[in-house]
């Protein structure tokens, strides 16, 4: 086991150092290095190689209080199933994994380079991008953190251009050592800049060093296990919340198995085993910051996109994107509240994107907040 997982390190360095390699004497059309060109085919082979069988040890167990109470099937807010269609999953013991093109890779690239997907984890001054408005909550109150739940509302926002990516997601952070920045992160994106078109799709990613040289979304890197043979990482899922009419959302789980202490995603109500990253991936453990909320990024001559839903939080129920029903993991593998007064509301850009406050909305809800913001914010 430890063998691979160190051979999967080295790939990964070997994957980034590509990147950034200096240019010499660009490819005629889309001004690749040959050597970079050379670095993207050889990764598509490794992404795109053929299916092979494998044998998927389940977790054993979940934390406790999981099951207890199922918040969301008593309110208006529906946990949406999203699936292969025609129950088209794949042939037994393979799974399905978004397929990596060229033009995929050559776009993360950039994005990566331009954009780091990532929350405020430290101040700094330097990256005007991205912009995040997010409610974090810190181990000083919470103790170690081994997993996290939530309702995220999900949107569509078309309006996100080329140049754009807006996420709604959860993350589990660990930045005690500045150059040991771990991060999981779980939730919805609209991602032109990562998958070309503007879909609100499923979404997942990975870092030990805060996306400065590894790490990478859904699939597009060795890292995360895809098991789910239904749900593969950057799949587009419907059906979309309306403005001002019924709301959808994503169940998600991340969650440590004590035993194999794989770092699992579940999604949805019914509790589809999206797939693990290997505990020996991180390199600073457990997490002691969770953030919620929003992220967005635009490359500098860009406008800005939108987050959430696309408006303020203060338009509330229908029509600002929520967040819900959040709890953590403990150390004793026990499933906790967020108490209200745990998160603080952290924003890059107030006047762009904020969040609201954390409050209790009657037990149909329970905790929650709303945040997002416009596009087009001067
Ligand atoms: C390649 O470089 C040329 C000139 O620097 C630029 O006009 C063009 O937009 C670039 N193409 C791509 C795909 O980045
Ligand atoms: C949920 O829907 C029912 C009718 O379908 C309505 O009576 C109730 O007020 C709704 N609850 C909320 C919280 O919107
Ligand atoms: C979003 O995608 C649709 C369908 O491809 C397209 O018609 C529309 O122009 C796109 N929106 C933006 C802002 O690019
Ligand atoms: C939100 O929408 C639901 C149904 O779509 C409706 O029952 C409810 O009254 C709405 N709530 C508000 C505050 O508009």
């Amino acid at each position: 086991m430890y063998a691979i997982v160190k051979v999967l390190k080295m790939m990964l360095l070997f994957i980034f150092v590509g990147f950034l390699l200096p240019s010499f004497g660009l490819s005629v059309e889309n001004n690749l290095t040959i050597d970079e060109d050379l670095e993207i085919e050889r990764q598509l082979k490794l992404l795109n190689k053929p299916a092979i069988k494998t044998i998927v040890l389940r977790p054993n167990s979940y934390p406790d209080g999981l099951f207890d109470d199922d918040i969301l099937s008593s309110t208006n807010v529906t946990s949406i199933e999203i699936g292969l269609k025609d129950g088209n999953t794949c042939p037994s013991g393979t799974v399905p994994i978004r397929r990596v093109s060229k033009d995929d890779l050559i776009r993360m690239r950039t994005s990566f380079k331009n954009m780091k997907m990532n929350p405020p984890v430290k101040n700094d001054e330097t990256h005007v991008q991205p912009q995040w408005a997010v409610h974090i909550g810190r181990s000083e109150e919470l103790g170690g953190l081994y997993g996290v739940s939530a309702f995220i509302n999900l949107y569509g926002l078309p309006q996100v251009m080329q140049t754009q990516f807006s996420t709604s997601a959860a993350w589990l952070v660990n930045n005690l050592k500045e150059d040991q920045i771990n991060i999981i992160s779980v939730g919805w994106t609209v991602s032109p800049v990562t998958y070309g078109d503007n879909k609100t799709r499923l979404t997942a990613g990975w870092t030990i060093d805060n996306f400065q040289k590894t790490g990478c979304q859904d699939t597009s890197c060795p890292g995360f296990v895809q098991v789910s043979k239904k749900l593969p990482l950057g799949i587009a899922v419907t059906p979309l919340s309306t403005y001002g009419g019924k709301q959808y959302g994503l169940n998600i789980l991340v969650f440590k198995d004590p035993y194999s202490k794989n770092w699992w995603f579940r999604l949805g109500k019914d509790g589809e085993l999206i797939g693990y990253w290997p505990n020996e991936l991180f390199t600073a453990l457990p997490f002691n910051q969770i953030h919620f909320g929003g992220v967005v990024g635009y490359s500098e001559n860009s406008k800005k996109p939108p987050m959430g839903s696309g408006h303020f939080p203060i338009e509330g129920t229908n029509k600002s994107c929520f967040i819900s029903t959040m709890r953590y993991v403990n150390v004793e593998n026990n499933f906790q509240e967020l108490e209200l007064g745990v998160l603080s509301p952290h924003s890059s850009l107030q006047k762009c994107y904020y969040v609201g406050p954390y409050f209790h909305q009657g037990d149909e809800f329970g905790n929650m907040f709303f945040f997002g913001g416009p596009e087009n914010c001067p």
